[in-house]
């Protein structure tokens, strides 16, 4: 891949239900990098999606009446709105119960057990339906999953086809301490390394009982492990997706904790079994936690996209998200810290600002040649190239008060003629800057600045203060 090139990717997400809080926040980070990027000129794909197969999705269209493609089809569609409406600019939409993905998965397949990276044998052990993935003993509490309700853990035992996953074991490890592949941030990677030291076993990559999958290409009885086929549609987006066969590797997956040793140990063994490249950089963000609960169904504290929107408006969730980005540790939210940020930040901050100045402005002579440079801004382009989207709003809130002091200090209103403008002119300058320094977080917010200042435009209220 060139230089030039940016593949940036989140998790394909199980449509088994909407998306939530912890969705949105990957898939506005992921398009915030994407945005910037292209800002930069790189030739960007942006992809995610949905994983519509497995037990789980399969169940859960039983229990809604449905055929399994009929219900996926349905949530498909949905997914895709709340992403619309969030003003998320993938280049494409993945489904796993694609011909396109299932071709390439099935080619891939074909592979590992033309080569030997795949065989018959039996597994027998725990398998948690709601993360999809067997597991051992050490990985339950109380024997049971800590992130699932406890009739989703079952015992199993069923004839398996497993990858050689103990085999890659040593190379992944090597390429992972020596960065051959970049896991951030560095607690992320130490967590996956420090696991690496237990003894690996091989992963089963077959099921023996679901229906709802990818039949294996070499034994139709058999459908693919969920998780096998849906780290393959990285790269088989790259192969079926008109244009993009010049994109894998990835310059980054990006995804949250939960998901971390899938995408680092198995993806890359994976890879190199099949002897292809492997992905540049892997960014693993913490969780957000609600009121310093896990969010869950069953404590009640879900909180969707939709819920933000309507409070927020599309900008303001994409903000907040923002500066709320778990990064090394969990983040902890909850509506008071969001209408608290809000408030201070987007209404008081910059929306009052921009809506003073403007109204000064008015008639006056006020310059519309804004040139705007990145490099004038190193320190924030360090923050956005090493995805510390959070660390980049409180360098910008620093350059809001700033421009705030400045208008406070200079007080133009007290002022007439060029002396006036020319304090007008300056802020204007200072407003223009933010808003290109935010437009990869706040697209429109930062269009409609543009329009007021460049286009002579009054200002609609940018952000409404919550009472
Ligand atoms: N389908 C798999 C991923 C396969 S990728 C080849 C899956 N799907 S999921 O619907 O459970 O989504 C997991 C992803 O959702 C996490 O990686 C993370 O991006 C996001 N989050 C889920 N809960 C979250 C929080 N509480 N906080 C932040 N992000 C979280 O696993």
């Amino acid at each position: 891949m060139d230089n030039s090139k940016f593949y940036i990717t989140t998790p394909i997400y199980y449509s088994n239900d909407n998306p939530h809080l912890g969705h949105t926040g990957t898939t506005v980070f992921a398009d915030v990098i994407a945005r910037y990027k292209r800002s930069q000129n790189f030739d960007v794909f942006f992809l995610t999606g949905t994983d519509e197969h497995g037990e789980k999705l399969a169940l859960t269209a039983e229990k809604a009446g449905k055929e399994p493609q009929i219900f996926v089809d349905e949530m498909a569609f949905r997914w895709q709105e709340y992403w619309r409406k969030l003003n998320i600019s993938n280049n494409e939409f993945m489904r796993t119960s694609s011909a396109g993905h299932k071709q390439v998965a099935q080619e891939l397949l074909q592979k590992l057990y033309d080569n030997g990276d795949i065989y018959k044998g039996v597994y027998k052990g725990i398998y948690c339906v709601g993360c999809e993935e067997f597991k051992a003993e050490k990985d339950l509490v109380d024997g049971k999953c800590p992130e699932h309700r406890p009739d989703q853990v079952q015992y199993r035992e069923e004839e398996n086809y497993f990858f050689r996953l103990s085999k890659y074991v040593p190379q992944v490890k090597k390429y992972m301490e020596e960065n051959v592949f970049s896991v951030e941030p560095e607690n992320k990677k130490n967590e996956m390394l420090a696991r690496l030291n237990d003894e690996i076993r091989d992963l089963s990559a077959s099921r023996q009982t679901v229906s709802w999958g990818i039949p294996l290409p070499f034994d139709n009885a058999q459908t693919t492990y969920v998780w096998i086929e849906a780290l393959m549609n990285y790269y088989s987006a790259t192969r079926f997706y008109e244009n993009r066969e010049d994109f894998w590797p990835a310059s980054v997956h990006f995804l949250g904790k939960g998901n971390n040793w899938f995408h680092t140990v198995i993806w890359p063994a994976l890879l190199i079994a099949l002897d292809l490249p492997l992905p540049k950089r892997v960014y693993v963000h913490g969780y957000y936690n609600v009121e310093g609960k896990k969010m869950g169904k069953s404590l009640g504290n879900v909180i969707s996209p939709q819920d933000l929107i309507d409070k927020y408006s599309v900008d303001g969730t994409r903000y907040l998200l923002c500066a709320s980005m778990p990064y090394e540790n969990d983040s902890d939210v909850s509506f008071k810290w969001f209408n608290e940020k809000y408030n201070s930040v987007l209404a008081n901050g910059l929306g009052n600002l921009v809506s003073r100045v403007a109204k000064m402005a008015e008639g006056l002579e006020v310059s519309n040649n804004h040139i705007f440079n990145w490099d004038d801004f190193a320190i924030i382009v360090e923050k956005y190239n090493n995805f510390r989207l959070h660390e980049v709003t409180t360098e910008i809130e620093k350059l809001i008060n700033e421009a705030n002091t400045y208008l406070n200090e200079k007080s133009p209103w007290k002022k007439e003629g060029s002396e006036k403008e020319a304090i007008l002119n300056n802020v204007i300058l200072k407003i223009l800057n933010i808003s290109a320094l935010l437009e990869p977080i706040m697209p429109e917010t930062s269009l409609k600045i543009r329009d007021t200042f460049m286009n002579n435009k009054m200002p609609e209220i940018l952000f409404q203060r919550i009472v």
